[in-house]
């Protein structure tokens, strides 16, 4: 295929409630970069967004016990969560936030737009009220127990124990967490998603995916559609985008829903993007181009939201819903192509939990190990169709037998050889049967390889690169080069530049996953510029939603469009010098393993 793809890689925005933990990173993170930097290596056109997700309830519940503003908590949590993926080297086109005034008027409009085509209306349902003081009470001042897990601490807007979403109406023993009296429930009006007038069209869509996404996600999605009912999009809460129409823009206590605001920063991003880069317009390619690919990376709690709740809310943009209606003034909008979900990754058998500390966090992690050693154990050991563990002692033993023993290994010895032996890469004689057979196998992995990156088949990608590792060790083994250099020079020389072919093709194979070293095997192998770029942070001043004046905030971006690395074999150039290599991986003492279960131990207590 010669033709430049448009792809938009779309990943989950992690809420600036606190740092991110492994977990965390092993759904949306590690996979949507291994994803858009193969692409891109294979020549097309990606748009990677994200951003911190700011509002609602859970941000709120916590700067008030922290006795902080909302505001300045988020700020807090934005700026360590864009430093961490950027240390994990995520190449985002842009990492930006909710609460930009740029996002605020984008979904201020998607709201604007579903309304005129009738898709959102509103009803008058029961919120709570404090009988001694008359005043509304926030969704998450009423506690109680869940009327679906019977956990006593759920919080009117949802129960952290079970998950599930509710209203302070279900609450069984209500009370309010201010004073402890017993609120009372009182008209009040919100708005509300008609996802039914979507379900025809949602069902058509997602049976048409049948076969090309993941079968969990595929399942679960089409099992969501039997109960489809009206969604409410507004919540009693004081911090999120407010309400754009008459009578509702200055109520206090009405806002949007996080997750409604949430999921159109996507789109937000794209042309937050596009108006930094100089064209304001250039979003348009990865969202109205009827060939653009949209490919949404995330943990799966966030599959309604991404295979229901956002589709719905593009189609009644667009005006296509069983209402009909027109486009919005931004025009139709693509649906996803693939909804690419993760499971979940538990820690040492336990459930991941900050607030029972049993955790680690990123930042944590990669003071003490290389990003490349996270990324490669996440594809590796990680959660891509099924719940997974991790443990310290498979980290541990990934680490040394196939990055550092493996991978590692076979760099060191083909070019320190080379370098000690004939100082540059050597020109290759006549080659045998058994040199281009490895020669053909390397160069047919970029086939087997870049199929199932296409497809979000990363650990079977991965195990795939790490098999042409594999032979070219056993390669070099066979044919002992360390042995020629007296007996037939010049088949050592052979020998050796086959050896550094396939360690250059190997790089290039394992560049979508560890970015960091495979740039680190560039450099030794003598290439110039950059193979492929590292994000970095990016502080900007801009104006902030519904206030006024500017602020000055971090955001992630990158240049990777112009990068050196390409997704084919590369012939490597006799003659270029070379020098004894340093080691790519760090080899981890078995010991790690007791001083992080320590560690683990004593945090959880
Ligand atoms: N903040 C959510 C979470 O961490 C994810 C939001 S994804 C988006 O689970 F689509 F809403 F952006
Ligand atoms: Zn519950």
């Amino acid at each position: 295929m010669s033709s430049k793809r448009h792809i938009l890689t779309a990943v989950a925005w992690p809420y600036a409630n606190g740092p991110r933990h492994i977990g965390h990173v092993s759904g949306f993170g590690v996979p949507s970069d291994v994803f858009a930097r193969f692409q891109r290596m294979s020549g097309n056109n990606v748009l990677m967004v994200s951003g911190t997700d700011e509002h609602g309830t859970p941000i709120q519940v916590l700067a008030d016990q922290e006795g902080v503003s909302a505001r300045e908590l988020v700020d807090r949590y934005n700026r360590i969560i864009a430093e961490d993926l950027v240390a994990l080297g995520l190449s985002y086109d842009l990492f930006t936030r909710t609460t930009t005034a740029n996002h605020y008027a984008v979904v201020q409009e998607l709201f604007t737009g579903l309304h005129r085509n009738g898709y959102i209306f509103s009803k008058t349902t029961k919120g709570a009220i404090s009988p001694s003081t008359g005043r509304t009470l926030p969704d998450r001042y009423v506690e109680g127990t869940c009327p679906i897990c019977g956990y006593d601490g759920a919080r009117g807007d949802q129960c952290d124990n079970c998950g599930n979403q509710l209203d302070p109406i279900d609450l069984i023993n209500p009370r309010s967490k201010i004073n402890g009296e017993t609120p009372e429930f009182v008209d009040t009006e919100h708005f509300m998603l008609d996802l039914p007038a979507f379900a025809e069209l949602l069902g058509d869509w997602l049976k048409s995916k049948q076969g090309q996404w993941r079968p969990n996600v595929l399942k679960f999605s089409l099992n969501l559609l039997d109960e489809l009912q009206p969604r409410a999009i507004t919540r009693d809460l004081d911090w999120g985008v407010p309400i754009p129409l008459e009578g509702w823009r200055d109520q206090p206590n009405k806002r949007l829903y996080v997750w409604f605001d949430a999921v159109i920063g996507y789109l937000s991003a794209s042309i937050e993007w596009a108006k930094r880069s100089g064209d304001p317009e250039a979003w348009r390619k990865w969202w109205q181009n009827g060939e653009a690919e949209a490919f949404y990376f995330m943990g799966k709690d966030n599959i309604v939201f991404h295979s229901e709740i956002w589709p719905a809310m593009l189609l009644g943009y667009s005006g296509q819903g069983a209402r009909g209606g027109e486009p919005g003034s931004l025009g139709a909008l693509n649906l996803p192509t693939e909804v690419v979900s993760s499971e979940f990754l538990t820690m040492e058998g336990r459930k991941f939990s900050s607030s029972r500390r049993v955790v680690i966090y990123v930042r944590d992690f990669l003071e003490r190990y290389d990003a490349d050693a996270l990324r490669y154990y996440i594809v590796a050991a990680g959660p891509e169709t099924q719940d997974t563990d991790f443990t310290w002692a498979e980290f541990v033993r990934r680490n040394n037998d196939e990055l550092v023993a493996a991978w590692g290994n076979l760099v060191n010895r083909s070019i320190s050889m080379a370098a000690k032996n004939i100082g540059h890469i050597p020109e290759a004689g006549e080659l045998t049967d058994v040199d281009r057979a490895v020669l053909d196998a390397s160069k047919a992995a970029f086939t087997t390889v870049g199929e199932r990156l296409n497809r979000a088949q990363f650990k079977a990608a991965l195990q795939e690169a790490m098999r042409t590792v594999a032979e070219a060790n056993k390669y070099i083994s066979d044919q002992a080069p360390w042995q020629l250099k007296k007996t037939d020079p010049k088949r050592m020389a052979t020998v050796l530049h086959v050896a550094l072919q396939l360690v250059s093709d190997a790089k290039t194979l394992l560049t979508p996953f560890l970015p960091a070293s495979s740039n680190k095997v560039y450099e030794m192998l003598g290439g110039q510029g950059t193979w492929t770029g590292m994000p970095r942070l990016e502080e900007v001043t801009d104006s902030i939603g519904g206030e006024d004046g500017v602020s000055t905030y971090p955001v992630i971006t990158g240049d990777y469009a112009d990068n050196e690395a390409r997704w084919e074999s590369i012939p490597i150039v006799p003659g270029t010098p070379l020098k004894p290599p340093t080691p790519l991986f760090r080899k981890l003492d078995q010991s790690v393993v007791d001083e992080e279960l320590a560690r683990l131990e004593e945090a959880a207590g």
